[in-house]
């Protein structure tokens, strides 16, 4: 008779001792992989902090120079910005602006950290219109999209113009990646980058952005974002956005969304991110203040399955402290 147990089949063999568990590792994070989402708001005189979002701010021009000095210090891959703007209009006019506050960030930004970190920008135009949504309105009021493509032809050359190294699309209009992978061409930034938010979901988890870049929507996303319900759509929109010229592809939020991921990363033949979005930052931030979870731990797992589900890279606002603490690891 022999006694029932594992046998010689004994997998905690490899989870004995730290340096069994760290060789072991299947998935590593690396500061390299992080990319810091930030906001800088027209005619502030002093940074100021976002109550859904402890620890983040919105940056001064000045404070965001500081900012991007600190990410690129850390070692992190890139940044991407955000404008907040003080005056809003229909058709989002500050974005199109040289002197529009993103364009202006982008070339402080870039001013002060030359090639250190990937200097990125938002390519959407709901920071921008005083109706809050991601493009121009149809007389009726819906998202015309055709129109908006105009405009994000024109928001493309003038980041570009500002010294991006990669332009962000967001918006979820159809026939973005193509319109504005011709308009850098054409304007002759061809080394322009373009990151297609291709399977971007109208999410609750933006609550807190919301806040941060003083939305002004009322109403939601859903003619636009796709439905959280939707898995195979993904594949649908990254084969389009690829079709079109992305030279990296975007699943966002994150956590939520990790089959989606999973399965973009599993196909893909350009780089898959992932976006873990503000609620997903506030959801650890609260339960953390309170006491209900290890905060430092919570964040390093929850960054480690967005890494272990595929992405390539993450934009997270905990990247430059994530970094300090792998740093420490070292
Ligand atoms: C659109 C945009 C949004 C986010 C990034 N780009 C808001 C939205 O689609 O409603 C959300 C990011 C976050 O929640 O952290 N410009």
């Amino acid at each position: 008779m022999t006694t029932p147990g594992p046998g010689r089949l004994r997998p905690r063999r490899l989870r004995r001792t730290p340096a069994l568990r760290r060789l072991a590792a299947q998935t590593r994070l690396h500061a390299a992989d992080l990319v810091l989402p930030v906001f800088v708001r027209e005619g502030l005189d002093a940074p100021r902090p976002l109550t859904s979002m402890p620890g983040v701010l919105q940056h001064t021009r000045a404070s965001l120079r500081q900012e991007a000095a600190r990410a690129a210090e850390a070692g992190i891959g890139g940044i991407m910005l955000f404008g907040v703007p003080a005056h809003r209009d229909a058709t989002g006019s500050g974005a199109t602006d040289p002197d529009g506050i993103l364009n202006l960030a982008i070339a402080d930004v870039v001013a002060e950290v030359g090639d250190a970190l990937v200097v990125q920008a938002d390519l959407c135009l709901d920071e921008f219109t005083d109706h809050g949504h991601c493009g121009v309105l149809t007389s009726s009021g819906a998202v015309d999209n055709d129109a908006t493509l105009e405009r994000y032809a024109a928001m493309a050359r003038a980041q570009a113009a500002a010294g991006a190294h990669l332009v962000g699309l967001s918006g979820m209009m159809d026939g973005q990646t193509g319109v504005v992978r011709d308009a850098l061409d054409a304007a002759g930034h061809q080394d322009v980058a373009v990151l297609a938010y291709a399977a971007k979901y109208a999410s609750a988890f933006y609550g807190p952005f919301r806040e941060a870049v003083e939305s002004q929507l009322h109403g939601d996303r859903r003619s636009y974002q796709m439905d959280p319900a939707n898995r195979r759509e993904a594949a649908r929109e990254v084969a389009i956005d690829v079709a079109e010229g992305a030279d990296v592809v975007m699943v966002k939020p994150a956590m939520s969304y990790l089959d989606v991921l999973a399965d973009v990363a599993a196909t893909s033949a350009v780089p898959v991110w992932a976006y873990q979005v503000s609620g997903e930052y506030a959801m650890i931030e609260a339960a953390s203040a309170q006491g209900w979870i290890d905060r430092r731990s919570a964040v390093t797992e929850s960054v480690l399955s967005i890494r272990r589900a595929g992405a390539d890279a993450i934009l997270t606002y905990w990247a430059t402290e994530l970094a300090g603490w792998l740093a420490e690891e070292l």
